[in-house]
């Protein structure tokens, strides 16, 4: 019987190893089929991440644990995964730690530091108590809202240790990554910031937002810093559509039975399962499985 796992040993392994996982986020069914075929096949471990919009979206939190781990069981996918809440509310978070997920990710960076570290505390006491990993986040990360994209905060180095103290597994701290496109003004990620952060907190993994679209030359840096999850949607989500759009450019919709939903989402799934490889790749989480 295929199983979900905590992300906290495999990112333990990341940090050690001077590597990183990949979190990819699932939007529908066909992401899931994608990211666990090329998980499998490169024989990586995974972190499938789950906003609050795609529960809603898929069904909810339960919903969503059980098509990741029947899909698992029809497929035999036996490297590890982690099922993980991405930039949860206090209640998305304790709503799926009740519901089947093995990681959640308690997104309090718009609260005060106080009242982050009084909630990220209680939700690490909910979750820990079932052997559920805790991603926390301090430093806002920017992105596009309404068509007017936010640069990316830097997170307080001292903040991060406070919220580090609270024994959590993981954590995303601002460091001028945004989600969604960059900008052709972006000054890159400040990798001062990411330092004195590590230095602070220790061997605690850190995680990397928004990592669509960041230079390869970046990525590795940032991974050499203390990075071991980096956290990709965009390029996947871009890498759809695309393949849908040449689909119906090329009128393949008019072939005999192309206008099945299947035959069209075909070369989304293979289009979002390259990419995710591709960031694998990159990652070097390729045969840590
Ligand atoms: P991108 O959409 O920019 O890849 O960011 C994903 C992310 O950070 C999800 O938390």
């Amino acid at each position: 019987m295929a199983y979900l796992v905590s992300a906290k040993e495999m990112l333990q392994k990341a940090e050690a190893g001077h590597y990183a996982v990949g979190h990819f986020n699932l939007n529908n069914m066909e992401s899931i089929v994608a990211f666990l075929e090329a998980a499998q096949e490169t024989h990586s471990p995974i972190i499938l991440g789950v906003s609050g919009g795609s529960a809603k979206y898929m069904g909810g939190y339960r919903t969503i644990a059980e098509t990741v781990l029947g899909f698992m069981n029809y497929k035999n996918i036996n490297v590890p995964v982690a099922l993980h809440v991405d930039h949860g509310s206090y209640e998305d978070a304790l709503n799926a730690i009740e519901n089947g997920f093995s990681s959640v990710m308690f997104d309090g960076s718009a609260y005060s530091i106080e009242d982050n570290l009084v909630k990220t505390k209680e939700v690490v006491k909910r979750a820990h108590a079932k052997g559920i990993s805790v991603e926390a986040e301090v430093g806002a990360i920017g992105g596009e809202e309404d068509g007017i994209i936010a640069m990316g905060e830097c997170a307080d180095p001292q903040e991060c240790k406070k919220i580090a103290d609270l024994g959590i597994d993981f954590l995303a701290a601002g460091i001028g990554n945004i989600h969604g496109k960059y900008p052709a003004n972006w000054a890159g990620l400040n990798f001062d910031v990411l330092d004195a952060i590590k230095k602070q907190t220790g061997d605690l993994p850190l995680v990397l937002h928004g990592g669509s679209g960041i230079p390869e030359d970046q990525i590795k840096k940032a991974i050499s810093l203390g990075v071991s999850k980096i956290n990709v949607n965009t390029e996947c989500q871009v890498a759809f559509s695309e393949a849908v759009k040449k689909y119906y450019a090329e009128h393949k919709d008019e072939e005999s039975k192309g206008y099945t939903q299947r035959e069209i989402f075909k070369t989304g799934i293979a289009e979002m399962k390259r990419v995710c490889i591709e960031k694998m790749t990159m990652f070097g989480s390729l045969g840590k499985a």
